[in-house]
């Protein structure tokens, strides 16, 4: 017989994304409003190793929605990859008498998870918490949202200067492995051209277009996925500056910017709704699963799933960009 859900506890785990404060919110509220006793763990899997446990109430997660960051904090835990430190996760859960546990963060996150939920037979609910949009199981995952947002609003300010000296930019944006944020972004910024690990363009082919620009524009600009396999930005650069003369070129990485500030509104909503959702999923006795939204509606994943396979590019936006951008 599966155990009554009285008490959950919830972590964020990995790279923080915008939108992670609005899920711990309304677990917490969720939580709360089932009956629920409601635990924080600092840390992530750090915390849950080191049994940093804070009680939540519904005063504790007030005025949080419109922060970025993670009020719980974060880390990548490789201790919790070994089976000590995950042993010792476990007996913390039990010590502290915790039903059921929710985990927010990206593919890393979801891999510890799920491994605690079939070693242990231990409930775990994943919600998607990443600025790489790189799950299956959910169309968009928390912070991706703001992240494109904020990229669109620095690469508009590169453009101005970019066009004032006719110049060439590459711009690098994040995503480890996976050139969600680049495509999207490189489209709303009227990007020459993009360069993300799943569709990787030949360097030789970027040279050629620089080339032959039939159109002489003043400033052009190259969007990179950090996980690019042709190398950073700055290799790129290099690679394609040594074969393209006549330009003036610059290189801007965007960084950590990317995954901080004001949640967007879509973020916050979109959070809320999974945390909440994810609270619902335990109290049916759902395990070993991700929440997501796809098509506006919830979508369990299973948590194996979700955290080895990666969203598919959309070729035909590619396509579009390729036309649009001559
Ligand atoms: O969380 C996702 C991400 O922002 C990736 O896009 C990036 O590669 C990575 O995290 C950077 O991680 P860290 O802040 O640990 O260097």
């Amino acid at each position: 017989m599966k155990k009554r859900m009285l008490h959950i506890a919830l972590l964020t785990s990995g790279g923080d994304a915008p939108g992670m404060n609005a899920a711990i919110r309304a677990v917490v509220r969720a939580g709360i409003y089932h009956g629920l006793e409601v635990t924080g763990i600092l840390h992530g899997y750090e915390g849950l190793i080191n049994e940093e446990f804070v009680k939540l109430n519904a005063s504790s997660v007030a005025n949080i929605i419109q922060r970025g960051g993670t009020i719980l904090k974060t880390s990548r835990s490789l201790r919790f990859m070994t089976e000590e430190g995950m042993a010792r996760a476990y007996e913390n859960l039990v010590k502290n008498k915790i039903d059921g546990l929710i985990t927010i963060g990206g593919d890393g996150t979801f891999r510890g998870a799920e491994q605690l939920n079939s070693k242990y037979n231990f409930p775990v609910i994943g919600v998607p918490g990443t600025i790489d949009n790189d799950m299956v199981g959910t169309d968009m995952t928390i912070g991706y949202d703001t992240a494109i947002n904020t990229v669109v609003a620095a690469v508009d300010k590169i453009r101005d200067t970019a066009e004032s000296h006719d110049r060439l930019f590459f711009v690098e944006v994040m995503g480890r492995d996976a050139g969600l944020i680049a495509l999207r972004c490189g489209i709303a910024v009227g990007a020459e051209a993009i360069l993300m690990p799943e569709a990787p363009v030949n360097i030789e082919r970027l040279i050629d277009k620089l080339k032959n620009a039939k159109r002489k524009k003043n400033s052009k600009i190259i969007i990179i996925a950090e996980g690019d396999e042709a190398g950073g930005a700055f290799e790129i650069a290099r690679k394609v500056t040594e074969k393209v003369k006549g330009y003036d070129a610059r290189v801007t990485i965007l960084g950590h910017i990317q995954r901080g500030g004001t949640p967007s509104c879509m973020d916050r909503v979109n959070a809320s709704r999974l945390g909440y959702e994810a609270v619902l999923a335990l109290l049916k006795s759902q395990q070993g699963i991700m929440v997501g939204i796809v098509n506006k509606e919830v979508a369990y994943t299973a948590l194996k799933k979700s955290a080895k396979h990666m969203q598919k590019l959309d070729s035909e936006l590619l396509k579009m960009l390729e036309v649009l951008s001559m």
